[in-house]
């Protein structure tokens, strides 16, 4: 994912976002003038400064943060790409609720509201709306990879249509790590991020377990224990958080954490099952 980050000199340049077009000849009438706070700082510390800024019909957040930018503030720093709800890259938290700017359109709000722009609060700060999100890096690179059955070639791979569904809906995730950050696991509690793999990075684990051709248990890879031990999953009371903020509409909690709470619960828990997996194994390895 490439992605812009930084102030009016490089963000956003040749793309051409709309709020730098709206200055032109021929561009609508300016209907209104909206206040805003935008956070302003790095590490050592910030605060909120105030806007007043011109906002036209159907434009959306990062609109205002880019004429923000490119009339009063030309070093306010902001990461964006697509401005399209696609790349992941414009998150932020929109008077406290973690959102895509690029999605937020201004009409959502009255004419006479303050608008509050913050950067989001799970992860470090790096200048004004950009944070440090390398957390979710480091998570990604701890889930193992799928592990492809053994005798089939690519070509060969055969699944049911409901198994595909499934991960596609996982696969919709644009990485914006709304839910990451909306977590209350690791959103007022830095000390569990290193025991804590988030939602997204469950989910992850769960479309890889749920996968009918993942060959990791034949390796000796058990998702189902790792997902507990070393992903964090008893961490999660399913509060649904993470699900109300996805902009894919995954339904992370009910599609991805509670099933793999209950595959890790069976195999933990239920003598049946334990019997079961240890008859099917013994019959796989005579
Ligand atoms: S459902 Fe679980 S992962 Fe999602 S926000 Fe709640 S505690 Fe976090
Ligand atoms: S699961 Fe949804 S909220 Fe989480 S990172 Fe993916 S798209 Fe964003
Ligand atoms: S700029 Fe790409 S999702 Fe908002």
């Amino acid at each position: 994912m490439s992605t812009h980050t930084g102030t009016n000199g490089d963000a956003g340049a040749g793309a051409g976002p709309s709020a730098a077009g709206a200055e032109t000849a021929g561009a609508p009438e300016a209907a209104y003038r909206a206040h805003f706070r935008v956070w302003r700082g790095d590490a050592g510390g910030g605060g909120l400064r105030d806007f007043r800024v011109e906002v036209n019909d159907g434009e959306v957040v990062l609109d205002i943060i880019h004429r923000i930018q490119a009339t009063q503030a030309s070093d306010l720093a902001v990461r964006w790409n697509c401005k399209a709800g696609k790349c992941g890259s414009c998150s932020a938290e929109v008077n406290g609720r973690p959102r895509l700017m690029c999605m937020t359109r201004m009409s959502d709000f009255a004419r006479d509201e303050t608008v509050t722009v913050t950067p989001l609060r799970a992860f470090p700060v790096v200048r004004d709306l950009v944070t440090d999100v390398s957390f979710n890096y480091e998570k990604a690179r701890e889930v193992p990879a799928f592990v492809p059955p053994p005798g089939l070639a690519a070509g060969e791979y055969r699944m049911s249509q409901v198994d595909v569904d499934r991960s596609q809906e996982f696969r919709k995730c644009i990485e914006c790590y709304l839910c990451q950050n909306t977590c209350h696991v690791v959103r007022d509690h830095e000390e569990n991020k290193a025991a804590f793999a988030g939602p997204r990075f469950l989910m992850r684990v769960a479309e890889l377990d749920m996968h009918p051709l993942d060959a990791a248990e034949e390796s000796g890879l058990d998702r189902k224990r790792t997902a507990q031990d070393e992903h964090g999953l008893g961490y999660c009371n399913i509060t649904k958080c993470c699900t109300e903020v996805c902009p894919e509409g995954i339904k992370i909690t009910d599609n991805a954490l509670i099933p793999l709470k209950e595959r890790a619960v069976d195999r933990a828990y239920d003598p049946l099952v334990w019997l079961g997996n240890k008859i099917r194994r013994r019959g796989r390895d005579t």
